[in-house]
This record gives structure tokens, sequence and C-alpha cells, in this order.
């Protein structure tokens, strides 16, 4: 063979190799979406499979415009280490010059160039050196690629090949890095965006400027809040509908020292017992029809945090017990798995039900009883502290103002008739009557004749009884027609419907049917 022919037969054999480098690159792109480990991986088949040798990815960094190492293929650990203060600036030696232009830059021998900078000291100054943009779809250069190729006697022949190589090897993973750099942006979004939501609710349910009362019964739960926060017992809170029973549960894990971990809210009485328990527990890909993935159910979500679990006192004996061994064992198995997942999560219930009753009627379990009822905070009805309601009015409007974007007040006229209503609905009810009077009030000052054209009947409020108020319209009244009876089961059920539908002895379907066919309109709660 003559020299020609040698160098053709040598080309032959570099363009084969090549091919199979691509085709394990392409494969290393397939397998995992971890940036870093999908560089490392292809530096090596580089360095093994194509004597590309020290190869190194530097990527454009928006925290000090120019380029930092990405990945490099050393053996040095030191080298590596030392790699991650490196940076480029925009033009400086070789690769800021290759950011800059866009361009590839081949050099035959490096000592020849007086630009190329080593700051690692890794590269052999008299072989060759190739560096190539990776550039985004756009065009844009979103970072550079380089190598020194070492392993052919007549490798200058060569380096157009070569260069093509790293092209075209930049080509493939641009999309890699795009992508991580799109993950990374929107991770960044997500927490930014994360934190600030934490500040608002932070300083929306600190306690002072969200929880209003001054009478001895409401200091008396506020001490009991505080005292509860510092610690994980699990917490009951009791009061009638309206009283602020999710509200306090807000003010407990915001003052908790898990403040800063989740705080998820969970109706009980929302769901069918079947989504409820796919919802508490999540569950595995395939567990029922439509469950495509698996998800976790709302304990997971809460782990290390604070779960709500609301109106407890509507889930049926059989999904008790399942309540039961997570907050005994700590431990849940997802819908459709086998499994176990260890959870650590802080329990704070709520129910305006009598569960003592519940107890000894047996429709309530007497040790989830025991289980939930470590530390339990009663919320007195708004009758029982009639004082609270001027600084309850102020607070209220001055939300509702702001909403408004207007200054509302309330003469002392409208404040006494408010003092005289027995409040059946308690705080919300409150806030509803204001709402109303808010949107009726052409001037901003909610006087008596606002307030009675906002529908709060003063006369026959003051006479409903204690007894009467809290069970509402009786549902069973013969002189009650469908629509009235719906109504007034969606009222006690506080317009949560499948409680509602339970009350009636009907399925969450038929309630869903009537309250559309007759009607009725939905009240947000
Ligand atoms: N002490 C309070 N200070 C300020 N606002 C309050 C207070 N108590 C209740 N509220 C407001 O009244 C409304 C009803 O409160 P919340 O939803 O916490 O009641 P609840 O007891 O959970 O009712 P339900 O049993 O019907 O679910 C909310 O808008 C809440 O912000
Ligand atoms: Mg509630």
């Amino acid at each position: 063979m003559n020299a020609t022919e040698t160098i053709v037969v040598s080309r032959l054999q570099l363009l084969e190799k090549q091919l199979l480098v691509l085709y394990r690159v392409s494969s290393v792109l397939n397998k995992s979406l971890d940036m870093k480990q999908t560089l490392a991986e292809v530096l090596k088949i580089l360095h093994d499979d194509a004597g590309m040798h020290h190869g190194i990815v530097t990527l454009s960094d928006p925290s000090h415009g120019g380029l930092s190492v990405g990945s490099i293929h050393v053996e040095s650990e030191e080298i590596k280490r030392s790699s991650n203060s490196v940076r480029y600036r925009p033009g400086e030696g070789i690769i800021g010059r290759i950011f800059e232009s866009g361009e590839s830059i081949v050099l035959g021998r490096i000592s020849t160039e007086p630009r190329f900078l080593d700051k690692l000291e890794l590269y052999d100054l008299e072989l060759p050196f190739i560096s190539v943009p990776i550039k985004s779809r756009g065009g844009k250069v979103i970072g550079v690629l380089a190598a020194q190729p070492a392993i052919l006697s007549d490798i200058r022949v060569m380096l157009p090949d070569c260069t093509r190589l790293m092209e075209m090897v930049a080509n493939l993973i641009v999309q890699t890095i795009s992508l991580a750099h799109t993950v990374e942006t929107e991770k960044q979004d997500i927490k930014e965006e994360r934190d600030e939501l934490r500040r608002q609710v932070r300083s929306k349910y600190g306690f002072d400027n969200m929880v209003v009362g001054h009478t001895e019964q409401m200091r008396r739960v506020f001490d009991q809040v505080r005292r509860v926060a510092k610690w994980d017992s699990t917490v009951l809170i009791r009061g009638e509908s309206g009283t602020g029973k999710e509200l306090i549960a807000s003010a407990i894990h915001y003052n908790s020292p898990y403040a800063n971990n989740p705080f998820v809210k969970l109706n009980c009485a929302a769901l069918p017992e079947t989504l409820l328990e796919s919802e508490l527990f999540g569950h595995e890909k395939g567990a029922f029809t439509g469950a495509v993935r698996q998800r976790k159910g709302r304990f997971e979500q809460a782990d290390g945090g604070t779960l709500f679990l609301d109106e407890i006192g509507e889930i049926s004996p059989l999904f008790q017990a399942k309540l039961l061994r997570v907050l005994q064992e700590g431990e849940l198995e997802r819908v459709g798995g086998t499994t176990t997942v260890r959870v650590n999560v802080r329990i704070v219930a709520a129910t305006n039900r009598n569960l003592e009753a519940e107890v000894e009627q047996g429709n309530f379990r007497e040790d989830l009883y025991y289980r939930l009822n470590v530390m339990p905070i009663k919320i007195p009805p708004l009758r029982e502290r009639i004082e609270d309601i001027p600084d309850l009015t102020e607070f209220l409007l001055a939300q509702l103002g702001k909403q408004q974007g207007r200054k509302l007040t309330v003469t002392d006229n409208a404040q006494r008739m408010l003092m005289s209503h027995h409040w059946p609905g308690n705080v919300r009810e409150l806030s509803n009557c204001l709402e109303r009077a808010a949107v009726m009030c052409e001037n901003g000052v909610i006087d008596r004749d606002v307030i009675f054209l906002s529908g709060l009947d003063i006369d026959s409020a003051v006479s409903i009884k204690p007894s009467i108020a809290q069970t509402n319209l009786d549902i069973n009244d013969p002189d009650m027609d469908e629509r009235e009876r719906v109504v007034a089961a969606l009222e006690q059920a506080g317009w949560v419907q499948a409680k509602a539908a339970r009350l009636l002895g009907m399925t969450p379907r038929q309630i869903a049917y009537r309250i559309q066919s007759m009607n009725i309109r939905v009240r947000k709660i």
C-alpha cells in the first residue's frame, strides 16, 4: 500500500468508528434526563471510542454572562473540582471566541495559537485541538464542546473528519442541554412562586392579622392554638359551621415549626368513599379505570407538614378503620399497591358533629376518637361572643373594601342590629351578610337599611332558639316541597353536596341531578 492508500484505509476505519460513536452517543441521550450524567457519558464515549481526549462541555451561564464548565472528562479529581470555578468571558481565549462567533475553531497544534489559555493545564500543546459551538434550534450559542484528538499518527489529515464528528455530537447533545435549562428555569420559577405564596400565606395567617377576637372565650382558643402549634400532637377542632375551624387549623400550621412544609386540606364529606380513599392514600398506576399513572395521596403530599381533615365526623366505619391504621402506624399502602409508604404528618381534624354521641351510638369508632381527640379545641359559636362582632365587622369590611377598592364603614345603628342577630351560620354568615350589604350600599356606609336589604331578617333571627339555629331547617318537614328540602339539606351541610346527599339519603349523583334540574344556585363554600 502506498501512502495515499494507507490514508484512505485509515480514514475508512475512522469513519466506521465515528458511526459507532454516534450510535452510542444517541443511545446515551435516550437513557436519562440527568444532563450532568449524560454529558459525562458522552465525553467518555468520545474518549474511549473516538480518541477525543479531555473532552469538555462549557455552557452559557446567565449568572455571569459567560461560560462555565458543564462537564469534563479527566481522571484527576482535583482538576475536576477546580474546573467548577473556571469561567470564560465572551471573546476570552478559544472557547470564549466560539461563544461570540458561533464558528468552530480547529488548531493543528495548540502551541502555535497564542490565544489558547489552557486554564486547566490539561492539554498536550503539541497536539491538535478541536472546539465546536453547541447551538440551540434558534442558532443561539448555548455552549462549546471541545477535545483533543490524540490517537492517530496521521491525525492532522483526519482533522476535518474529527471536527465533523464533534459538530454532529454537539448537535445531538443540544436537546439534552436545552431541556435541562428549561427544567431548571421552570424549577426555579416554581420555587420562587412557592416561596412568595408561603410568604403571603404566612403574613395572611399570622394570627394577629387574620383571626379576630378579643372575648375571653376566643382568647382562650388563641392561647390553646399557640400552645399546640409548637408540637406535633393531633388536634381536634370542634365548633358549629362557620365558626372558623379551618381558619384555626391554618393558624396552627403556620405558627408551627413545620410552617415551611405543606399544609394540605381535605374535606372528608366532599367525596364518595372510593374517591376519598385514593385521594387520601393515593393510588398505583392501573389501580382502577382511569388511574393512568401513579398518584400520591394527600397524606404523602403533606409529608413533613400538616394534613387538615375537615368534617372528620362524616367518614364511614370502614374508612375509619383504614384511617386509624395510618394514624397509629404512620404507614399506608396506595390503592392497588403493596409497598408500604411511611409518612410523617401532623393531623388537624375538624368536625361540627357531636362525636361523643356518635361514639355512643356506634357510628364513630372509639379508638379513632381517642386518637384524634388528643388536643381538643372548641370554638364557641358567634352568639356566645357577641362582643367580638364589632371587631369582626371592621376586619371583614376592611377585606371587602380592599376587594372593592373603596373604604367601607358601618353605622352604630347597623352595628347594634348585627349584635342583636343570633348568627346560626356564625362568622361565615356575618361575612356573607356584610358582603351583600357592601355590594348594595352606594356610598360605602353600611346602615340599618342596607343590612335589612341584604336579607338579614332581624326580627325572626332574634327569636331563633339556639337548638333550632344549630340544626337550621328541618329537612323532614312535610310542608316542604322537594326543592326546599334540597336547599335546606345543602344549607345544613354547608353546601357540601355529598354531605347533603347523605342527609337526604340520596347518592351524590342524584343530588347533583336535582340541583341542576331544579336550577338551584350552588353557593361557594
Ligand atoms: N375569628 C375570625 N376572625 C376572622 N375571620 C374569621 C374568624 N372566624 C371565621 N372567620 C371567617 O369566616 C369564614 C368561615 O370560617 P371557616 O371556613 O374557618 O369556618 P368552619 O368552621 O371551617 O366552617 P364549616 O364548618 O362550615 O366548614 C371564613 O371566611 C373565615 O375566614
Ligand atoms: Mg370548614
